[in-house]
């Protein structure tokens, strides 16, 4: 049998496969269908230091290629979290990895101390949501400010591992990755979505309310391998790769891109099974290719 476990930033995973950070909640929903200790990892929803409405509906569009979202960061704050969620997610035998957005980077600081006071596995800094205004793409989009807030959360985060998601609104990724090295992330993930809109043309309104929304699916695939590729020549951290994943395939690509480790997301809203057919997929993927262990696979791609 093919050896399925990889290694994120020191953080030992029992599968390549995590779901990615808003499309699984907190797992409740989810853990109905099956077991989260077959997961890898799982990305919490996104959280902000006290509780948010997030913004007015409609804000779920979905196109014949992928899914536009402007939810905004809606979640009960970093505090719930860790008293209501967390306590039901360490029921399970898989890494749990928590999501943050802060409108400063003194609130990137303050989320850290405190989970990593709860005792997460690893903290995803959001310095890439499309939706918001502080603390949304201004932070992304600017190495000097994306390596602000990095440091900070570092300097909060003890000794658990911060890994910083980019967005791929960008002209150029590897200036961002560089910068969020240099400041000290342990691990890089990418790419959140790509801002989109989608227009009614009968009443000749934007589908969403706040006009424009992140783009996910099958869509951004190409763009994730793409941004992946380029990302992991750039810099030595490690490497969780996201965007379209719903076959072992997708998560191959990704992988020979340079990642090692990745995460399904809106696949799980068509077939909350696929996290489990992707690392199936993946297994029989490098058996028919004769490698002992899926991790080979992380940067494997050749070049022309
Ligand atoms: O597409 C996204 N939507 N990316 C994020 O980082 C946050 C989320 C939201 O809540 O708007």
């Amino acid at each position: 049998d093919v050896n399925l476990s990889v290694t994120l930033a020191g953080m030992t995973m029992k599968n390549p496969v995590v779901v990615a950070s808003g499309t699984f909640g907190f797992g409740r929903e989810y853990s109905q269908f099956f077991d989260l200790s077959e997961l890898g990892g799982i990305c919490a929803k996104g959280l902000t230091l006290l509780p948010r409405e997030g913004n007015p509906a409609p804000r779920i569009a979905e196109t014949p290629m992928g899914i536009l979202n402007s939810v905004g960061l809606q979640n009960p704050g970093v505090d719930a979290f860790i008293t209501e969620e967390l306590p039901f997610l360490r029921q399970y035998d898989t890494k749990v990895i928590a999501n943050i957005s802060g409108n400063t980077p003194e609130e990137y600081g303050i989320m850290c101390e405190k989970l990593a006071g709860a005792g997460v596995d690893m903290i995803e800094v959001n310095i890439s949501c499309p939706n918001v205004k502080a603390g949304g793409l201004a932070y992304g989009t600017r190495p000097e400010l994306a390596a602000e807030v990095t440091h900070v959360a570092k300097a909060h985060a003890g000794q658990v591992p911060v890994m910083v998601k980019l967005s791929p609104n960008v002209t150029d990724i590897t200036e961002i990755a560089r910068a969020v090295e240099g400041a000290g992330a342990d691990a890089i993930s990418l790419i959140n979505t790509i801002r989109g809109m989608r227009i009614d043309v009968n009443t000749r309104r934007p589908i969403l309310k706040m006009n424009t929304g992140g783009l996910s699916g099958p869509a951004v695939l190409p763009v994730a391998v793409r941004m992946v590729w380029e990302v992991a020549q750039a810099v030595k951290v490690p490497i969780l790769g996201m965007g379209g994943v719903s076959r072992g395939e997708d998560a191959a690509q990704l992988m020979l891109a340079g990642a090692s480790a990745v995460a399904v997301g809106t696949a799980l809203f068509a077939d909350p099974y696929t996290p489990l057919k992707v690392r199936d997929g993946l297994a029989v993927l490098a058996a028919g290719q004769g490698l002992a262990a899926v991790r080979e696979l992380t940067g494997k791609v050749l070049p022309w």
